[in-house]
């Protein structure tokens, strides 16, 4: 258990209060560092028809894309499970194409967290180099 809480992890927990999911009740934030210290924030958004639901991270992703931010240091994702949540294969696949082998902060609300790299979690990824 770190002793203090790293920043992003903070503000990924904060996202999470935003957290629309009135279907799954699992809810999730996400906050992105971009190359010049600006956090975009995010949290899942879900949707009646269940398929339409966003992750935490791709709406952390496409709002910092659309406001402009094209390089990212770390991403912090926040649930509140004991076995820390990691992203799903979309949001790997989506965090790969815009942030490369990005620092990785997941976290829970009880303080427990741990840091890895994209990569560890989504080896031999596909991108646009193969195209
Ligand atoms: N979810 C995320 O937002 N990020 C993850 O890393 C895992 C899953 C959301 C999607 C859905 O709203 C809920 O968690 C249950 O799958």
């Amino acid at each position: 258990m770190p002793a203090e809480i790293h920043p992003l992890l903070a503000a990924a927990l904060a996202a999470r209060d935003n957290a629309h999911a009135p279907f799954s009740n699992f809810r999730v934030g996400a906050a992105l560092e971009d190359d010049s210290g600006r956090v975009h924030t995010g949290c899942n958004v879900e949707n009646a028809t269940y398929g339409l639901t966003l992750c935490a991270e791709r709406v952390a992703v496409f709002k910092a894309v659309s406001e402009g931010a094209r390089k990212f240091r770390r991403i912090a994702v926040a649930a509140d499970t004991d076995v820390l949540t990691p992203p799903c294969g979309a949001c790997r696949q989506i965090l790969w194409e815009f942030c490369g082998d990005v620092e990785l902060i997941l976290g829970n609300p009880r303080g427990r967290s741990e840091t890895l790299r994209l990569k560890d979690l989504f080896p031999r990824a596909f991108d646009a180099s193969f195209l």
